[in-house]
């Protein structure tokens, strides 16, 4: 059974692919022979994941889901948000996006955030807008190889490790897109029937 992730993110692509059950065959934009980078003009992260997921179900016709995440700092009022691949600017510089959030932060104590993962999926037919959540803090230095994005700086809640520093096992038992997976995975079994 297949389903298209509207996405060019290997990273992302790999960490479904681990956590959606091997009866499901979750290819991504390049598998589809889709080169075009779907532009992320909304302001939410739902936005964004609606744009992705309709580009794919109007152009091609097939089932298929997206995930816009981001992470959100309470001292910035929520920032970089739905800016988080493009803080520093276009060209989505990963090092460039964390210094400016240091920057912005300057030290302040209150190191709160969260990453959110909102997912749009059209499965036969049907639309549904999901989130998952972790929450955590953001420390001043970076922490740990493994992960992308903003891994290195965020430690989860009722951890003393980085996303980087736990490792893909233990950071897909406790991510934004594990708890967005979770209920995923459960849309897809209640419409295994259905699906081609
Ligand atoms: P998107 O591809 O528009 O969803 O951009 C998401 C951006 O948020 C990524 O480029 C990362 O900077 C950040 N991000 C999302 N998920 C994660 C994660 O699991 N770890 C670290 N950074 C993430």
């Amino acid at each position: 059974m297949k389903i298209i992730f509207a996405t060019q993110n290997q990273n992302k692509l790999i960490e479904i692919k681990n956590l959606i059950s091997s009866s499901y065959s979750i290819l991504s934009l390049n598998d589809i022979n889709c080169k075009k980078e779907i532009e992320e003009i909304g302001l939410t992260l739902e936005a964004n994941a609606k744009i992705k997921a309709d580009f794919v179900r109007f152009k091609y016709g097939l089932n298929c889901f997206s995930d816009d995440s981001g992470l959100e700092i309470d001292a910035l009022n929520g920032a970089p948000g739905v800016l988080s691949a493009r803080y520093s600017g276009p060209e989505k510089d990963n090092e460039a996006n964390i210094r400016k959030i240091w920057s912005e932060l300057n030290g302040n104590s209150n190191t709160k955030a969260r990453f959110r993962s909102v997912f749009f999926i059209h499965l036969n037919n049907k639309k549904y807008c999901i989130e998952g959540q972790v929450e955590g803090n953001i420390i001043f230095e970076k922490r740990g190889t493994g992960g992308f994005g903003y891994d290195p700086i965020f430690i989860p809640k009722g951890y003393n490790k980085t996303l980087a520093e736990l490792g893909p096992i233990e950071k897909n038992k406790i991510s934004h897109r594990a708890q967005a997976t979770k209920q995923f995975q459960k849309i897809l079994n209640d419409n295994i029937k259905n699906i081609y």
